[in-house]
């Protein structure tokens, strides 16, 4: 009997990325049935993993849960009535196994009497032989348990206790797939994993979240004001917002590109002003549980209180739920940074109107990725990164942080990242007053520079200068994205 498991289970029962398994498949390494991979064949292509020990997949998790400050790898319990559900489905899978394998032992007694009676029965001797050999054989094949018998049951135990804690999401007809965690709904699950899907509100009052589930089931777990009507109800109609997915699903949503997402304004709250050094501090915001900002990594705010504004990139990622941080250097003719670092405290009203700007990642690009921010261009960097690790995709990821006066203010962050992931590399760059030099050092490191997709920030003489010498290294221009701050 076929044991089948989803692509997104497979890359956590064997601790890969889903750009490793993707390669193994693409280069025949390992056999897919429609998207899913063969019990048997994860053993034959993973002959060395240690499935009844989870010490190594619990080591990495805990150095990932210290990076990103346990946000995005959270182990909270499901819901209780989707927990419940999943228990109820095990519950019914192990039934079904159990009778199945009574209904075989019963069929095995009665070809037992069977043989017994036509033995009885005065057969020929050669008659007598055959069945004898028959039946010291399935004796004996029944009292020898396969070689693989306990890796098979270590995987199929670990992977019972994923599908307890999390389902697989596939959503049509952009073909992403990813996982839902905890007591996270279809929208959550889905911001987590840098799936952009569309959505207004995140509370249920809006209707934009709506989806149509096509296999699979859900359950609500949240209250929504919005009303779905019985047409829309009849077609399978849900609210990401509101529903958790109760096993594997599949649900047809329209996936969000920069250019779809409309301005919002909402008043948001100061959190904390967190001062790296006098020249930079980040600004971390807290949106209304009603109205969560819609944004894309990369992309840009304006914020205004008390008379003073300006726009500024978003730091954080759009899977920190309500939390929005903005990292500002000090200026002079800057009235808001001074605002910032002057009177901004806890508490704090914060106008915020967004988002802007096309400087996001393609997020289904499998290719390496270079990002280069200079000084405080590490603020859209650092939300384009935590996106690009939740995707999953790039064959690696290389930061080169070249230094302004600021300094490297986050550079524990950066090395936690490192520490975390074994395809992230961190490069700080000391502060120089000649970029062209530092820059035509980064570029040497690159022979296959053609591969790269490559992420710039910086002021607009430091990215002319950065263009200019990756091209000439050989990137292709539609490849090189830059961000002017
Ligand atoms: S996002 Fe508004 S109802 Fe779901």
């Amino acid at each position: 009997m076929s044991h089948l498991l989803p692509l997104s289970r497979v890359t956590k029962l064997v601790g890969i990325s889903r750009h490793a398994l993707q390669e193994m498949i693409r280069s025949g390494a390992l056999d897919t049935f429609d998207g899913m991979v063969d019990l048997n064949e994860l053993l034959r292509a993973f002959p060395d993993t240690r499935w009844e020990d989870d010490a190594e997949y619990r080591r990495v998790t805990e150095i990932k849960e210290k990076a990103f400050g346990k946000r995005v790898f959270e182990r909270a319990l499901p819901d209780k009535e989707v927990l419940s559900a999943r228990l109820i489905e095990l519950g019914n899978e192990y039934a079904a196994a159990k009778a199945l394998l009574m209904h075989y032992s019963q069929t095995l007694s009665w070809l037992d009497e069977k043989i017994d009676e036509i033995e009885e029965e005065g057969q020929s001797r050669e008659t007598r032989n055959a069945l004898h050999r028959l039946r010291a054989f399935i004796v004996r094949h029944l009292a020898e348990m396969p070689p693989d018998a306990a890796k098979v049951q270590a995987v199929i135990a670990q992977e019972r206790i994923l599908r307890i804690m999390s389902a697989q999401v596939t959503i049509q007809p952009s073909g992403h797939e990813f996982t839902v965690e905890g007591n996270d709904t279809l929208l959550e699950g889905a911001l987590r994993a840098g799936v952009s899907l569309n959505y207004g509100c995140s509370n249920g009052n809006c209707g934009e979240c709506r989806a149509r589930l096509i296999s699979g089931e859900v359950k609500k777990v949240h209250a929504h004001d919005y009303v779905l009507s019985q047409a829309e109800k009849d077609a399978g109609v849900i609210l990401m917002c509101s529903c958790a997915a109760v096993n594997d699903v599949v649900i047809e949503a329209g996936v969000a590109g920069a250019k779809d997402i409309p301005e919002q304004q909402l008043e948001a709250r100061v959190k904390a002003v967190e001062v790296f050094n006098p020249q930079v501090a980040a600004l971390h915001l807290l949106a209304p549980r009603s109205q969560r900002l819609h944004f894309l990594a990369g992309q840009s705010i304006r914020l205004s209180a008390q008379d003073a504004s300006g726009e500024y990139a978003v730091a954080s990622c759009p899977c920190e739920e309500r939390h929005i941080e903005i990292q500002i250097s000090r200026k002079p003719d800057d009235a808001f940074a001074e605002l910032l670092f002057g009177g901004l405290k806890a508490q704090d009203i914060v106008e915020v109107t967004g988002p802007y700007g096309e400087f996001v990642l393609e997020d289904d690009s499998t290719r390496p990725l270079i990002f280069v921010a200079f000084g405080v261009g590490f603020a859209p960097v650092k939300s384009l990164v935590q996106h690009a690790m939740s995707l999953d995709l790039a064959e690696s990821i290389d930061l080169h942080w070249l230094a302004d006066e600021a300094g490297h203010y986050q550079n524990n962050l950066c090395r936690a990242w490192a520490d975390a992931l074994d395809n992230f590399t961190y490069i700080p760059h000391a502060q120089t007053s000649d970029a062209e030099t530092a820059l035509a050092g980064i570029v040497r490191d690159y022979p296959d520079l053609q591969r790269f997709d490559v992420y710039a920030v910086g002021n607009a003489a430091q990215l002319k200068i950065a263009r200019d010498l990756f091209l000439k290294q050989g990137l292709q221009e539609q490849y090189w994205r830059e961000y002017v701050c």
